[in-house]
């Protein structure tokens, strides 16, 4: 098996080289359809969160004869799996560290409340001043989780542990969980802090708009560790300018895939609404970072290696994603067969 690896990083590659099969030929571009001629004489290409898997590229792999699409990732709103069905086989990583996730979520949320990111910068510049630093208490606090799956339960967990009172909304609530599940719009009015851990789909596409925003309570704290494509950014700093939101935690920003992963330290970023928000000063963003513990990438290339290795030996992988039996993400529970 030849794997046309794109869009690598050199943790990538120090996790993936490891292994002695398959065999992974390292591409630091993107795959796009400017960079698809690259798959030609590969087996299998292997990508990830900002890859372009669209119709187009699809059928150009199709063409070179590329059997399936690994994605080193758990989301895939990057790849068109319906377009895919019948022609490539899509695998992915369910579950690779969802304690990376949620603990970078807190993370992120306990430096902005305490306003940790100021006093770094401060105290290295011998300036100890307290001015300007005052926090809130977590504890008592109301935190309403958006998509209580693997990560969302983690962090609600983590919440608990803080003594916060815990609300909830998923299209799917867990049954027996214990978790006290309400309304999305309930969910907006009565939350201090609101965390985002659901899938991007066409029903949760800017969750956070200019009429929910007015929904929401004065002052809350919203943190986005999940897709960027959930918060509509210009409705955000809105928010912000307004002084409904009190602070915002960004791991992900709808648009960015032509910025994240990159150094653009010395250049002038050309979008003016990321640029605005993180000129905020109660705006953190980390680029897309949450997944990097070294856990993380172990079980990721651990995953990844054993989908296409499944897949080479049997002709099945159990993490393939199914377009066609409805249940996209567990069609082979269901079927018990290959998925096409
Ligand atoms: P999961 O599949 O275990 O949980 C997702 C939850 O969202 C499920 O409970 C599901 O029922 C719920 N959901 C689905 N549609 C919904 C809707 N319309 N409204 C509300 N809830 C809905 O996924 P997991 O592992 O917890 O990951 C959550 C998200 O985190 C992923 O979709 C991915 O986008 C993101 N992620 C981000 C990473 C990062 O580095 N920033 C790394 C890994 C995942």
């Amino acid at each position: 098996m030849k794997i046309a690896f794109f869009d690598t990083k050199p943790y990538d590659r120090a996790s993936f080289e490891k292994f002695d099969e398959p065999s992974f030929t390292f591409y630091e571009t993107r795959l796009s359809g400017d960079t698809v001629g690259l798959a030609k004489g590969y087996d299998g290409v292997c990508v990830f969160v900002n890859d372009t898997v669209d119709a187009a590229v699809i059928d150009r792999l199709y063409e070179y004869g590329i059997r399936f699409i690994a994605l080193r990732c758990a989301g895939y709103n990057n790849v068109d799996v319906e377009h895919a069905f019948g022609k490539i086989h899509v695998f992915r990583v369910p579950a690779y560290s969802p304690y990376a996730v949620a603990e970078h979520t807190m993370a992120l949320l306990l430096t902005s409340i305490r306003r940790i990111h100021k006093a770094y910068i401060r105290t290295r510049d011998f300036n100890f001043s307290l001015n300007g630093l005052t926090g809130f208490d977590l504890h008592g606090k109301t935190v309403g989780v958006v998509g209580t799956g693997k990560i969302g339960r983690i962090f609600i967990d983590i919440c608990r542990g803080f003594g916060m009172e815990v609300i909830a909304y998923d299209k799917f609530p867990a049954k027996d969980s214990g978790i006290n599940y309400v309304s999305l719009e309930e969910l907006f009015e009565r939350s201090d802090i609101i965390s985002f851990h659901c899938p991007l789909t066409a029903d949760t596409r800017h969750l956070i708009n200019p009429d929910s925003v007015k929904r929401l309570k004065k002052g809350v704290v919203i943190v986005n560790t999940s897709r960027g494509g959930l918060i509509d950014a210009d409705a955000l700093l809105d928010g912000i300018k307004e002084r409904r939101i009190g602070a915002a935690c960004l791991d992900v920003y709808e648009e960015e895939s032509d910025i994240f992963f990159q150094d653009f330290s010395g250049h002038i970023v050309e979008d003016d609404t990321l640029a605005r928000l993180i000129s905020m000063p109660n705006v953190i963003v980390t680029s897309h970072q949450a997944f990097l513990t070294e856990e993380a990438l172990n079980n990721i290339a651990e995953t990844t290696v054993e989908n296409i290795l499944s897949f080479a030996g049997k002709g099945v992988c159990d993490n393939e994603l199914c377009y066609h039996c409805g249940n996209i993400e567990d069609c082979k529970k269901k079927r018990k067969e290959k998925c096409f």
